[in-house]
């Protein structure tokens, strides 16, 4: 069954003449790299990355105080967030030793929220708290990505890179087939990245979106015709600090534009 399904996703073209080439020869490359100059220049250009509307809304957010209760974020970390340290910012998701768990970005400022602004808790992915952090790692535009990778990191990526290299599906492949083995080659008329995490959230073009790395990796999933991941399920916390640590040392270019 699922090799019948296979064979109509090979047949519509959509992984057409992709030659078994060697995988990933260690070099580390951002999206930026495999788009089409367009979107280069788009991204590049303040005025034409539809990304920075994302940036102007996490700013205004960020400056003042929600829905007139508690703080805005803007006191604590500085108006335009000139307080925040980018180092640290570069450093997420991290490793929480009192939870023992996973923090991502978008979860750090979550809790600031909840803490700091005494506003109602907004559910992942929630377009504000996108839009947040979207603002908060554009301010560190162009610092290296640096996730930890020792200490309690180590296991927690192996499991990560465990999911990373499981088959999923109706087209019963890998994210590591595609993003570490045909990076370069065309799939319905993009070139297949190494699926990097430093330009998110960042601007998609297809569907004219601000999109997360976790709403990137569920639109994925279902470009695979898998099961998506629940939102802030163990998986898509492993896959999200995999990705990201495969991104260590590329510069933050939130918000990307890509296809
Ligand atoms: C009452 C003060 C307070 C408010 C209000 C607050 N934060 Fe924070 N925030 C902190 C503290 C303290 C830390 C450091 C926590 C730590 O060391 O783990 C922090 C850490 C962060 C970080 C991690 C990067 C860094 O510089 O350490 C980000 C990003 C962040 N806050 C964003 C926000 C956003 C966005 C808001 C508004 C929704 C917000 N914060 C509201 C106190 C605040
Ligand atoms: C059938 C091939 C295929 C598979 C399998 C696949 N992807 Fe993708 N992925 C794509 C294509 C095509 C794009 C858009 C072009 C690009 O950036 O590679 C993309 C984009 C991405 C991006 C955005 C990269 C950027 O710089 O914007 C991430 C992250 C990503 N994929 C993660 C994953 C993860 C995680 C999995 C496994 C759950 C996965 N992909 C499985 C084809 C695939």
């Amino acid at each position: 069954m699922i090799h019948f399904n296979k064979s109509i996703w090979l047949c519509c073209g959509f992984l057409l003449a992709i030659p078994a080439t060697a995988a990933l020869a260690g070099e580390v490359k951002s999206g930026y790299e495999y788009i089409r100059p367009a979107s280069r220049a788009m991204q590049d250009d303040d005025f034409e990355n539809p990304g920075l509307l994302a940036v102007e809304q996490g700013q205004h957010l960020f400056n003042n105080k929600q829905n007139g209760a508690g703080k805005a974020c803007a006191e604590c970390h500085g108006k335009d967030g000139t307080g925040l340290n980018t180092k640290s910012i570069a450093r997420y998701p991290v490793y929480s030793e009192n939870n023992a768990e996973i923090v991502t970005l978008q979860k750090r400022i979550s809790r600031c929220r909840d803490a700091g602004t005494d506003s109602k808790t907004l559910p992942t992915d929630h377009p504000d708290l996108v839009a947040l952090e979207t603002f908060v790692r554009n301010r560190a535009i162009g610092e290296a990505v640096n996730v930890q990778m020792d200490g309690p990191m180590t296991d927690l990526l192996k499991e990560g890179e465990k999911l990373y290299r499981t088959r999923y599906g109706l087209i019963d492949m890998s994210c590591y087939q595609c993003h570490d083995i045909y990076p370069g080659q065309m799939i319905r008329g993009q070139k297949i990245s190494q699926g990097q995490g430093n330009g998110f959230p960042a601007y998609r073009l297809d569907t004219g979106e601000i999109t997360s790395l976790h709403q990137r990796i569920h639109q994925c999933l279902s470009l695979m015709r898998a099961e998506p991941f629940d939102a802030d399920s163990e998986e898509i916390n492993l896959m999200g600090l995999y990705i990201m640590s495969r991104s260590n040392g590329l510069r933050i270019e939130t918000p990307a534009v890509r296809y």
